[in-house]
């Protein structure tokens, strides 16, 4: 078997936003400009370094981006004022609360307190139910991604097997919800796996279509997969490594076995990541569309 193609998400990030310069244009020429605010309760480096690359993302597409630090140490009421502030400011059409929050913080009180028009994440319970009923608000960016990649590269999801590892709330689930929908982008028939899963090679091994997304370096290698299976790979663990950091970033999947016998695959980094982000600015931008009465084409 020959080398797997590599599904390129930095390429296809690129023409989602190319295609939102086009929607951002069109709320520009009406007097709104896309706002979109991220907050980060406490000093995670790792946390850090994602509103960073979000505010740059907002930067570079003509979104206007603001971003909130909220002490660390400081009483969920804190909290909660920004929030609230937030939910008023006509100006900020979508905002985030970065993950992980410090232990005495209730996340999901958190994403509950956030008007879920703004709700670009697409965590809050109303958006979440809205996707299950098949009328989905916004879909959470990493899923959502993911249906854009297949998409980009013509892999059909209808009538395929796809086993998902992983159940979280921001990757698993609302994917396995998506691609089960009766839809051009779903159709699929959804296997989700988790840690309590027997026999996961032969889940994976039925598959057309695998997606890691368990947060396990590696667990999923060539010897778990049908020749010619689709792998995308959601997974980012930093792994001590000889570097300059002291790290290296690997995914769920272990590449150079997986490539081998796979039909195409996703890099990590360079695959699922960039389509995160590109999502949510796509969020944002019909975020502002929906509040502004504006009406845009979107990617
Ligand atoms: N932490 C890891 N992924 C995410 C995400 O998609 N949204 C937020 N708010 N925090 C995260």
């Amino acid at each position: 078997m020959t080398d797997a193609e590599i599904i390129d998400g930095n390429a296809v990030a690129g023409e989602i936003r190319d295609g939102l310069s086009g929607a951002i244009e069109t709320l520009a020429d009406a007097g709104a400009r896309p706002g979109l605010a991220t907050v980060l309760m406490g000093d995670d480096p790792a946390s850090q370094t994602y509103v960073n690359m979000k505010q740059r993302d907002c930067e570079e597409v003509g979104i206007d981006g603001t971003h909130v630090d909220v002490d660390g140490d400081a009483p969920a009421e804190e909290l909660y004022e920004t929030l609230e502030e937030l939910n008023a400011d006509s100006d900020v059409h979508g905002y985030l609360v970065q993950n992980p929050v410090p232990d005495h913080i209730d996340y999901r009180e958190v994403i509950r307190r956030i008007d879920p028009a703004k709700d670009v994440d697409g965590f809050h319970p109303e958006n979440v139910g809205r996707l299950v009923a098949g009328d989905a608000r916004f879909r959470p960016c990493t899923p959502h991604g993911v249906q854009k990649l297949l998409e980009a590269y013509d892999i059909e999801t209808e009538g395929a097997d796809v086993t998902i590892v992983g159940r979280s709330q921001i990757v698993g689930k609302p994917l396995a919800n998506l691609l089960l929908q009766k839809a051009d982008d779903g159709n699929a028939t959804v296997t989700v796996c988790h840690s309590r899963t027997e026999e996961l090679a032969a889940k994976t091994r039925n598959a057309d279509i695998v997606v890691a997304a368990v947060g396990v370096p590696e667990l999923v290698d060539g010897s778990m997969l049908a020749p010619g299976t689709v792998v995308i790979d959601v997974g980012v663990n930093r792994v001590e490594a000889d570097t300059e950091k002291g790290y290296e970033l690997v995914g769920d999947v272990d590449f150079e076995s997986a490539r081998e016998v796979a039909s195409a695959i996703t890099p990590v980094p360079g695959g699922v990541g960039p389509m995160t982000r590109a999502m949510l600015l796509y969020n944002t931008v019909r975020a502002a569309s929906e509040q502004t009465g504006v009406d845009v084409a979107l990617p």
